[in-house]
């Protein structure tokens, strides 16, 4: 035991409670031998780098190089998205990609470089192979983005997996962004960042890394331009991150670097070249377009760690109701409700859920059920028993079940890897909906056993099917919630066919957004968590996974009331926006923390709800486009160094740009400007971008500015669209979309486009038709006059 196990221990027994943190040093003792046993020692290991070429292959897309001890397939497809892999290793099979992989294209091939080197070039993307097996990527006029080192592995003598690493230099002006869901982003300094999704434990801090939801994926933003690296590799690692620094005057620049070192799996790699949006739309093809979640899950959301009654559910709801403030979804946590078991209901607590369920429905609320994927083991259990009859349960090297500790106490954890358990899984969802459920918050799937000492999750020798390949936790750990995610979508389609599925999941990786979002996790409650919060969210939304958002409040503490209310104002302008705490961290009703605080909180709600066609039509957007709601500032203008650097700020779409109050005290702050025209849209106070300037931020609101020439559909207070145009500058252009909303279904909507423009010293709105300009089907208000 190190000192980090102690402290993990004594958090254990406090956390947990001494019940769980006793059974979790058992389970921690019972989780070392199965790993002493199934994972033998490495033994001696031999090192491998590829050598020199010795020869080549061409293929639609690109071709084989053939080195001394290695070789390398590149395939650059019709999408412009570039494939390299090392050793054999092929796009496929993959848990990341949706489908089948895009197409090679035929028109870029592969052809001799100088000094004994290759090269293909296409239309977006140009790739140089060395004669040593460097790699580098450049824009198609030549541009280097970045330089893949030859990689290395070490192989045991004896056989098993290799463990490999590479090193890549970017320019002295480069940042990265993503790796998942960060909390000390969203510009990633340097630091190593691990790839093992990780429940920290109680809650989280800006330092604390990793967390739920890792992704080996990278933006990287340069003035060269703009990509997205994905090493498609689910096992363990890490990234280590420098920014470069460039040499003033005569100094010479120093490269930015970033270098991969993976336990096993296979090195191969993805690289989408071009601006954010289409770097993000080509990312979005490869591994899925994002769901749309229903409407009310664009509204406000309510959690509690511990309702207690069905009467506390009521009075929760109606003191919404009595202060007629929006609530779309309260959602019932477990403990005690469900005493922490997935799939089971406290008949005493709640007698009469459905019914419960059916008259908050009649009120417009939903309920949302958390679903954890351990099964408390112990026969007579249903779901426990109908796991054992289809051999559901994760076992160890030599075929005994694993058990970890988790809420409902020992329990087994589905292998949701295999298709027949996740078969099994998705029809479990029957039980929830008929007790009158809407959506679900898939929890403590990274996936956690409670751990006195090592880590916190199953074995990794533990077996796993990898549908039908084999494999062990090394490989599965961080695909299993999005195993998970996917055998809850698939059940609820089945199960309700008419009805788009609404899912999020704490854990995840690259490609969870096919089956829904995630949220913050248990960010700590304080202003660095707030940061965290952003910094979440934008990552993930860089990553392909754009519906997410925090906990507002934090999950641990009691916020201040000016703590909260910022969080409050933040949460409303991102895409889960949900009020959530721990079981004793107080409530977060909008009434707990005074008048003042109720008073605008209230405008906050109000705002969220009059913003509900732009939220609607970012989700579409995302699905179509892959852009996510939340965007960096830098978004459409990455040249500008300013932007890359700003971190408290985000774009909402492309009408507003959101600067939340991070600090305590502040009513005043500072907003890095992208170019062109921007309106506080409280004050309609013009300002011209690029550049940085400073607005008001009184308590009573989050500062929000519109982009001039912006189309931004709106709720009219008769409940209908309308279009609020913000004037574009004086001679100049803007447009907007609207996706319709067509309910909660299946239907498609046909996304409309308006135009902006100056005519005759009057601001136009008219509808982008095929026949000229047609006035909009919507009431407009034109407003920055
Ligand atoms: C986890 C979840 C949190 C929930 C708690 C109890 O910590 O992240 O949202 O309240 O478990 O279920």
């Amino acid at each position: 035991m190190d000192g980090r196990d102690l402290v993990r221990l004594a958090k254990a027994v406090s956390f947990v409670g001494s019940a769980h943190g006793l059974r979790s040093v058992r389970a921690s003792w019972r989780h070392r031998r199965a790993d002493s046993v199934g994972l033998p020692p490495r033994g001696v290991e031999r090192a491998r780098v590829p050598g020199s070429v010795v020869g080549v292959a061409p293929e639609p897309g690109g071709g084989l190089v053939r080195f001394t001890r290695s070789r390398l397939r590149i395939i650059v497809t019709v999408s412009g998205a570039l494939f390299y892999g090392w050793d054999g290793a092929e796009p496929e099979p993959s848990y990341a990609l949706a489908g089948r992989g895009p197409e090679a294209d035929p028109r870029a091939v592969l052809e001799p470089d100088k000094d004994g080197g290759w090269r293909v070039v296409s239309e977006r993307v140009t790739v140089v192979v060395s004669r040593h097996g460097a790699l580098e990527v450049r824009t198609p006029g030549g541009v280097l983005l970045r330089r893949d080192l030859p990689p290395r592995w070490w192989e045991p003598e004896g056989g098993g997996e290799a463990r490999w690493a590479q090193r890549t230099e970017v320019s002295a002006d480069a940042r990265f962004f993503g790796l998942g869901g960060r909390a000390s982003g969203p510009r990633l300094r340097d630091a190593t960042y691990r790839l093992w999704n990780t429940d920290p434990g109680g809650s989280f801090g800006r330092q604390d890394d990793p967390l739920s939801l890792t992704m080996p994926v990278q933006v990287v933003v340069a003035d060269a331009g703009t990509h997205l690296v994905f090493h498609d590799n689910t096992w363990d690692g890490t990234v280590s991150l420098r920014e470069g620094s460039e040499g003033a005057g005569s100094g010479h620049d120093c490269a930015g670097t970033s270098e991969l070192r993976m336990e096993g799996g296979p090195l191969r790699c993805w690289v989408m070249v071009g601006t954010p949006a289409r770097v993000l739309h080509v990312w979005s093809q490869l591994t899925g377009a994002p769901t749309v979640p229903p409407g009310w899950a664009l509204g406000h959301q309510h959690a509690r760690w511990g309702f207690g009654s069905e009467q506390e559910v009521r009075r929760v709801v109606a003191g919404y109701k009595e202060r007629d403030l929006p609530l779309e979804a309260v959602h019932l946590d477990i403990d005690p409700f469900t005493a922490g078991q997935a799939f089971t209901v406290d008949r005493e607590r709640f007698p009469s859920l459905p019914r419960l369920a059916e008259q908050l429905r009649g009120e417009g609320v939903r309920l949302v059920s958390i679903v954890g994927p351990a099964v408390k083991a112990q026969h007579g259990n249903a779901l426990y028993d109908g796991g054992q009859a289809i051999d559901a349960f994760v076992r160890d090297a030599v075929g005994r079940p694993v058990r970890g500790v988790v809420w409902p106490g020992e329990s087994m954890y589905p292998d949701f890897t295999a298709e027949r358990v996740r078969k099994w899984w998705g029809g479990l969802y029957e039980e929830r909906l008929e007790q009158g459920f809407s959506g679900f918050s898939h929890d403590m799937n990274e996936p956690v056993s409670f751990a006195a000492f090592g880590e916190p999750t199953l074995p990794r020798s533990s077996r796993h099917a990898v549908e039908g390949r084999g494999g062990d936790h090394r490989e599965a750990h961080n695909v299993y919630a999005l195993c998970m995610a996917r055998a809850g979508y698939e059940g609820l389609r089945e199960l309700q066919p008419r009805e788009r599925p609404f899912l999020f999941s704490r854990s995840g990786w690259v490609g969870l957004q096919r089956y829904g979002g995630t949220w913050s996790g248990d960010v700590a409650t304080g202003w660095a968590g707030l940061r965290s919060s952003l910094s979440l969210v934008m990552g993930l939304g860089l990553c392909g996974v754009p519906y997410s958002g925090p906990d507002v409040g934090g999950f641990d503490g009691k916020p201040s009331p000016e703590l909260f209310l910022r969080w409050f104002q933040l949460g409303a302008h991102m895409p889960l926006f949900r009020t959530h705490s721990a079981l004793r961290a107080g409530r977060r009703e909008p009434w707990m923390f005074g008048e003042e605080v109720l008073a605008h909180a209230r405008v906050a709600l109000e705002e969220r709800r009059r913003l509900f066609p732009y939220f609607m039509t970012l989700a579409h957007l995302a699905r179509r486009t892959g852009a996510p709601y939340v965007r960096p500032v830098w978004w459409g203008a990455p040249e500008d160094r300013a932007l890359r650097d700003c971190e408290d700020a985000f774009l909402l779409g492309d009408c507003l740009l959101v600067a939340p109050v991070l600090e305590p005290g502040v009513d005043r702050r500072t907003v890095q400007l992208p170019p062109g025209r921007w309106y506080d849209t409280v004050t309609g106070e013009a300002f011209e971008g690029p550049g940085q300037v400073t607005v008001d931020a009184p308590l009573s609101r989050i500062p929000v500015l519109a982009r001039g020439g912006s189309v931004l559909p709106v709720r009219d207070p008769g409940g209908g669209v309308a279009l609020e145009a913000w004037a574009p500058a004086t001679g100049r252009t803007g447009g907007g979309y609207v996706a319709r909303d067509v309910g909660d279904g299946w239907e498609e909507p046909e996304i409309e486009r308006f135009r902006v423009r100056w005519s005759q010293g009057r601001v136009v709105v008219e509808t982008d038709g095929e026949g000229g300009a047609v006035e909009p089907p919507y009431p407009v208000r034109v407003r920055g006059l």
